[in-house]
């Protein structure tokens, strides 16, 4: 469906086009956007952020970010949903056009097949953020604009250009599937929409401090953000780590012992024990130590059993 002045879900009201207008300082819109612009910077400056518009991006962590993103949105439309009447966020309510929570599961359908529910889990920094979005959503529903901004504004303003990046770097099939979270089918013109999206917030009927209060919910939403990017940094170093240039795997922060890294008990539920097993197998079969500790084990072995048999 494709989104027209006339056509919009919420209200259909025309697009109220900033340009030409003269926006005022005390406009929800620009103070967002003035209040987020330094975190804004810092976001795009993060190691994960740079790394994946390079295209320096392993299938692997792609496939934990869209479970990152997943509870994300699952958390933020639930509360969306519930307030959806709220006079703070009713404006702001367009399902049908930025809503991404199916278009996630139909990522994660296709990267993890049809049981991907079960071999998901929330990542503690995700967790954290999750928990802020409800925690806004009961306690205080205007905020829930801030979440809504960070997250749909962001997505309306890199979603073709990530898109593209990701299906390159990972060699997806170019008729969409995996990145339909980053295409907003309901969207012809995401510049007008995110227009009749700032008009919108600037409607609200808030006061200075709830505007206020809600710049510095923007800011946290920005910073929960980072840290996943963080996390998800910290934990593509250890699928790098794990299999060295020679394969061998190594693990250098843990002194050599896997199992104490926070990531490898989700990751071993995410991907499955045997499967690691045998990567770890194959690793050492292809490296000269585990080559040669293999070898006098079994040098050991047939000097034990020639012994018991003589
Ligand atoms: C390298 C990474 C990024 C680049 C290059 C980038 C670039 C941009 C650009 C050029 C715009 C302006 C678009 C327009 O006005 O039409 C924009 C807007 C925006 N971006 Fe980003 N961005 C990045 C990362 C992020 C991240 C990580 C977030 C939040 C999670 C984010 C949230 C936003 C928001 C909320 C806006 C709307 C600003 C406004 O008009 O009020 N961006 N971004």
């Amino acid at each position: 469906m494709a989104t027209t002045t006339e056509s919009v879900s919420n209200g259909g009201g025309p697009v109220h086009e900033d340009k030409g207008e003269t926006l005022r300082p005390d406009d929800l819109s620009e103070m967002l956007a003035a209040g987020t612009k330094d975190v804004h910077e810092k976001a795009e400056n993060t190691q994960f952020v740079k790394d994946f518009l390079r295209g320096r991006i392993r299938r692997e962590l792609f496939k934990l970010g869209a479970v990152a993103l997943y509870y994300t949105y699952t958390a933020m439309e639930e509360e969306i949903e519930i307030n959806k009447d709220h006079p703070h966020f009713a404006p702001l309510y367009f399902p049908s056009e930025l809503h991404r929570h199916e278009a996630l599961a139909r990522d994660l359908e296709y990267f993890y097949g049809p049981e991907w529910k079960r071999e998901i889990s929330c990542s503690p920094a995700t967790q954290r953020y999750v928990d802020r979005i409800h925690q806004v959503g009961q306690e205080y529903p205007a905020l829930l604009v801030a979440h809504a901004y960070t997250r749909y504004m962001g997505d309306l303003s890199g979603g073709q250009v990530l898109k593209k990046v990701a299906q390159r770097a990972l060699k997806l099939p170019p008729t969409g599937e995996g990145v339909e979270f980053y295409q907003f089918d309901a969207i012809d013109s995401a510049k007008a929409f995110k227009q009749l999206y700032r008009s919108r917030m600037n409607e609200l009927e808030l006061d200075a401090e709830t505007k206020s209060s809600l710049v510095d919910e923007a800011v946290k939403a920005f910073q929960f953000n980072m840290e996943v990017f963080e996390e998800l940094e910290e934990i593509g170093k250890t699928f790098q780590e794990e299999v060295s240039e020679d394969g061998m795997p190594i693990h250098g922060d843990t002194g050599g012992d896997i199992s104490k890294c926070p990531y490898y008990a989700s990751k071993m539920a995410a991907s499955g024990g045997m499967a690691y097993a045998c990567q770890l197998a194959m690793a050492i079969l292809r490296h000269p130590t585990g080559q040669v500790l293999i070898a006098t084990w079994f040098a050991v072995l047939a000097g034990l059993v020639a012994w018991y048999l003589m």
